[in-house]
């Protein structure tokens, strides 16, 4: 028995992306659907993810974990999980680290509608190793303990050191009373690697960005297709024993 009860998936490219494959996946789904529950995990707030769901074939999740992990909701009530907020809230000062980066002219703000009292983001494309530690220098100089997550070699996301998704996920998942080994983990980006972290088993998708390719260890498939045929893919992988192969129709 693989005793995976949850996956926790992210959204952009990884479950959506491929109208088709997420056709396919939603219909085995719907076999596995009573004892496998899904968490969407989206560097989106949850408003957002809520109208793709609404909006696309994606299946009802049981929680969204939106903003890159900063925001923890269950779904459908939209309640925020008990207790999230206050453990990231510390040392952590969104005003003051819009402040420090406001003098670079390298990083673009991203809208307004994309930022929060948790997450500050911008746009950065192509950034190196050595800016990004530079970027994290300059914010832990000032005695703040943030984290900075950079995606789809241009989403830079900074956020509190204690919340990103694999951190969310883990929150999350001691919540619902789940055992690390019944998680299983999708992603394609930068924001997803965390969700690797966390001793979950994990699939990444074949359209995957660099990002995830150092990604090594073996509880980590590498599926062959990509977005939610991938996802399916992996599913089936690690739930070989537990759920018969779909049939073809
Ligand atoms: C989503 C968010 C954006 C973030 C990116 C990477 O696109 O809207 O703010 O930077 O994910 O985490
Ligand atoms: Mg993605």
């Amino acid at each position: 028995m693989s005793g995976i009860r949850l996956l926790v998936s992210d959204v952009d490219n990884t479950l959506l992306g491929d109208d088709e494959g997420l056709k396919h996946f939603v219909r085995w789904y719907e076999r596995v659907r009573d004892w496998l529950g899904i968490a969407l995990a989206s560097g989106r707030f949850y408003e957002s993810v809520v109208e793709s769901v609404e909006t696309s074939a994606l299946p009802e999740p049981c929680a969204i974990i939106g903003g890159v992990g900063t925001d923890i909701r269950l779904h459908p009530t939209g309640k925020p999980l008990d207790g999230w907020h206050q453990h990231i809230g510390v040392n952590w000062d969104s005003t003051r680290i819009r402040q420090i980066l406001s003098q670079d002219h390298d990083l673009e703000p991203q809208p307004d509608e994309l930022q929060s009292d948790y997450k500050v983001s911008y746009y950065l494309r192509e950034a190196s190793a050595g800016q990004l530690e530079e970027l994290d220098r300059r914010i832990r100089a000032a005695g703040i303990e943030a984290g900075i997550v950079y995606s789809s070699q241009r989403d830079l996301d900074v956020l509190p050191a204690r919340a990103n998704k694999g951190l969310a996920a883990r929150f999350l998942a001691e919540r619902m009373g789940l055992h690390q080994d019944a998680v299983l983990v999708a992603g394609d980006s930068g924001n997803d690697l965390s969700l690797f972290q966390q001793g979950f088993r994990g699939v990444v998708v074949a359209n995957a960005h660099r990002e995830l390719q150092s990604l090594k260890h073996d509880d980590v498939y590498r599926a062959t297709a990509g977005h939610a045929a991938g996802v399916l893919e992996g599913l089936q992988y690690w739930l070989r024993d537990e759920v018969p192969a779909v049939e073809h129709h």
